[in-house]
């Protein structure tokens, strides 16, 4: 069966690990609250097929094992989506090279916020060169002259797309003109 790990899947990327699960995918899914959990659970009738990894990703250590854990027991993971803070630096790393140790064929789409230099940050992940590396920009919407950030429904719809489509960089909504931004 694939194997998909969503990194803060429970947050905006909830729809997302819906519709994984509704693909066929086994889905892992990394978060800390476990209500918030047991709410996307009940919004599958695939519960059999989410393995909740509830792990603090500033914990490089218990991340790796958990990772690993799951790896173990559901079959190596070909697909990452991952909306990571800041504050972590180190567990994009840590999450890939656990996760390409165990397969060839890796599919990572980054998810980003709209500030973030994107040919800075795909220099700085050297550890995706084993993977097919895809980023995707969160932007934000221009309607009626009224500025305003994406809401969780359109980061997950726009994430989904890039799913589908595979483009190298995908922006959802826009980031120009940047000092429209909200
Ligand atoms: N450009 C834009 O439009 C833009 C950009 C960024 C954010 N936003 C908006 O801002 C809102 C807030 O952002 P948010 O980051 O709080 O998004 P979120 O996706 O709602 O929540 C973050 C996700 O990451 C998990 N997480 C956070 N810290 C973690 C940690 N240390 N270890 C493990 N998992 C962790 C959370 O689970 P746990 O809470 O269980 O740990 C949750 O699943 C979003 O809902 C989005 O609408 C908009």
């Amino acid at each position: 069966m694939k194997h998909a790990l969503v990194v803060g899947g429970t947050g905006m990327l909830a729809d997302v690990s819906i519709w994984l699960l509704d693909q066929g995918y086994h889905v892992s899914i990394i978060a800390r609250n476990s209500v918030r959990l047991h709410q996307l659970m009940e919004r599958t009738s695939f519960k059999n097929k989410l393995t909740p990894l509830l792990v603090d990703y500033r914990n490089s250590d218990e991340l790796q094992q958990q990772v690993h854990t799951t790896i173990e027991q559901n079959g190596e993971i070909n697909l990452i989506v991952a909306w990571i803070h800041a504050k972590a630096p180190d567990a994009l790393e840590v999450i890939a090279k656990e996760v390409s140790a165990h397969t060839a064929d890796l599919e990572l789409f980054h998810v980003l916020g709209s500030s973030k230099d994107l040919s800075k940050t795909k220099q700085e992940a050297t550890f995706t060169k084993d993977s097919t590396y895809y980023q995707v920009r969160l932007g934000f919407v221009i309607k009626n002259n009224y500025s305003r950030w994406l809401t969780n429904k359109e980061i997950s719809s726009g994430v989904i797309e890039a799913l589908k489509q595979k483009d190298t960089i995908r922006t959802i909504g826009q980031i120009e003109p940047w000092e429209r931004r909200p």
